[in-house]
C-alpha cells in the first residue's frame, strides 16, 4: 500500500520512460514520452487540503540509524552530517570537488544608477586538469564607504534576459536564446543596490542546462570523461551543478574589497530555491539563505500529497534526483528526513522560505509545516522560535528571525515584493546575529 493508503497514484510504472533513459538513441521517443507524462501529472494534481495525508514526520534531533535522540547541541556536528549523507544519497547527490583552480576576470564595468553603483559583467573560469569551464556573471554593486553585503541568485533566462542592456551580451543555451529583458520583472536590480546590497547572477545553465542531456556541458566535465556524463549518470545532477556554481561565484564574491564576506546569501526561485537550500547545506560561508518557491524536492515537505510530489520529479525531472530517490519517491514515509531536515542543515543561519497564492503546486502549507519543524533545530542550538504557529495571514512575513516564511497574493514568480520581504528578513536577522 502507498503511504497515502490509496491507489498508485501515478501510472508511469506503466510508461515506457525509464528504459527510454537507459538508451540516448531514443531521445526523441524519451521527449514525446514526457510531454506526455506531463500532460498527465499537472491536471491530476491533489489540492484538496483533507486529502494531504500529513504522515507524521521525524525528528530532526533523532539519529535514523539508532533512532536515539541527542540531548546536547555539541552531538549535533555528527547527527547533522549523518542528515547531510542521507540527503546526498537519496535526493541531490555530491556536489563536484573543488577545481584546481579559479580565477576571474572583469569584462567591463560602468556607473549605473545616477552613480550610485556600478554594473559589471565578469568571466569566472575554474580550472581542473587541463580543462576550464567559464560562466558570465553579471553585478550591481553599490557604491560605499564600507564593504557592503551581497545577494548571489542565479537567473533562468541567461543575463541579458535579466535587464535591457544591449551591453550584456546574448547567451543561449545550445539554440534555446530567451528575449532580452524577457525576465526583467524579477529583477530590480536598483531596489537591491539602493538598500546597500551587491547582487551577484548568472545563468542557470552556465553550470548545468537543465535538462537530461545537461552533463556533458555542465561543470561535471571538469572532472569526468564525456563519457561518463549520460542520462544515466544520475548521481551527478542538476542541484548540485547549481550548488556548486554559487558557492564558486561566492568565493569570487568573497574577493571583491566592496564586499563583506560574511554578508553573502544565496537566494534562488523554484528549483533554484531548492537549489539555495542545498548550497548552504554544504558550504558554511554563506550567511544565511531564501528559497522562493521552491516547493517539492525543495522546502516542501514530501510527505504530503499535495501540489507537485517526489514522484513525479523523480520521474520527469530525473536529473535532479540520484537514482536512489526512486523507492523514496515511490513511499516518502520511508524517508530519513524530510524537508524540515534539509532547512536544518543551515541551522543557526537564517532561512527564509516564501510561497504565493496561486502557486498551489509548490504546496505553501507543506512548505509552512517544514518551516514549523525545523524551528526544533534553531530551538534546540538556542535560537528563537516562531511568535505564532500558526498559518500566518496572507502578506504577513512571519520570522524569528531565524526562520521566516510568509505567503504573497500572485502567481509563481519573484516580484518587488518579494525582495522587499527579503531585505526586511536579511535586516532582521543581521540584527539579531549581531546582537
Ligand atoms: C516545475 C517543477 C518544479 C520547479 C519549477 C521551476 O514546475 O515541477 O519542481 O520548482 O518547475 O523551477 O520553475
Amino acid at each position: 500500500m502507498n503511504p497515502f493508503e490509496q491507489e498508485p497514484f501515478l501510472p508511469w510504472e506503466k510508461t515506457v520512460l525509464s528504459t527510454l533513459i537507459k538508451e540516448d538513441e531514443n531521445l526523441d521517443a524519451y521527449w514525446k514520452q514526457w510531454s506526455k507524462d506531463w500532460e498527465y501529472i499537472w491536471p491530476n494534481a491533489n489540492y484538496d487540503e483533507s486529502k494531504a495525508g500529513n504522515l507524521p514526520l521525524p525528528s530532526i534531533l533523532v539519529n535514523p540509524e539508532t533512532g536515539k535522540a541527542i540531548t546536547s547541541p555539541e552531538e549535533w556536528p555528527a547527527l547533522r552530517q549523518i542528515h547531510l549523507k542521507n540527503i546526498t544519497k537519496i535526493f541531490y547527490g555530491e556536489l563536484p570537488p573543488l577545481p584546481e583552480a579559479q580565477e576571474f576576470k572583469t569584462i567591463w564595468s560602468k556607473d549605473v544608477f545616477e552613480g550610485t553603483a556600478t554594473e559589471r559583467l565578469i568571466s569566472l573560469t575554474l580550472h581542473n586538469k587541463g580543462k576550464s569551464h567559464t560562466a558570465t556573471i553579471l553585478a550591481f554593486i553599490p557604491k560605499a564607504d564600507h564593504p557592503v553585503p551581497a545577494i548571489v541568485a542565479m537567473n533562468f533566462p541567461g543575463n541579458h534576459g535579466c535587464l535591457d542592456d544591449k551591453d550584456v551580451p546574448l547567451s543561449t543555451w545550445r539554440d534555446q536564446q530567451t528575449n532580452r529583458g524577457s525576465g526583467k520583472s524579477r529583477w530590480d536590480f536598483r531596489l537591491l543596490t539602493d538598500a546597500g546590497f551587491a547582487v551577484f547572477t548568472c545563468a542557470r545553465y552556465d553550470f548545468y542546462p537543465d535538462d537530461i542531456l545537461g552533463r556533458k556541458e555542465s561543470v561535471f566535465r571538469l572532472f569526468y570523461d564525456e563519457k561518463e556524463l549520460t542520462p544515466q549518470s544520475r548521481n551527478l545532477t542538476a542541484i548540485s551543478a547549481w550548488a556548486y556554481g554559487y558557492s564558486r561565484i561566492r568565493e569570487m564574491a568573497a574577493e571583491f574589497p566592496e564586499i563583506d564576506a560574511k554578508r553573502i546569501w544565496a537566494h534562488g526561485h523554484s528549483r533554484l530555491g531548492k537549489t539555495a537550500l542545498w548550497t548552504i547545506a554544504n558550504d558554511p560561508e554563506w550567511a544565511g539563505a531564501i528559497s522562493n518557491c521552491s516547493g517539492c524536492e525543495g522546502a516542501a515537505l514530501s510527505r504530503r500529497r499535495y501540489g507537485e510530489l517526489l514522484e513525479g520529479v523523480d520521474h520527469l525531472l530525473s536529473w535532479w534526483t540520484t537514482p536512489a530517490c526512486k523507492p523514496y519517491a515511490e513511499n516518502p514515509a520511508l524517508l530519513p528526513f524530510d524537508a524540515h531536515t534539509i532547512i536544518a542543515m543551515a541551522a543557526p543561519r537564517p532561512i527564509l522560505v516564501t510561497s504565493a497564492k496561486e502557486d498551489q503546486w509548490a504546496d505553501p502549507m507543506g512548505q509552512f509545516l517544514a518551516v514549523k519543524a525545523a524551528q526544533e533545530i534553531y530551538q534546540f542550538l538556542g535560537r528563537p522560535t516562531l511568535p505564532s504557529q500558526d498559518y500566518p495571514k496572507l502578506q504577513e512575513l512571519l520570522m524569528c528571525p531565524s526562520l521566516g516564511y510568509y505567503e504573497r497574493y500572485g502567481i509563481h514568480d519573484v516580484t518587488d515584493q518579494d525582495w522587499t520581504y527579503t531585505l526586511r528578513f536579511i535586516e532582521q536577522a543581521e540584527k539579531y546575529n549581531a546582537q
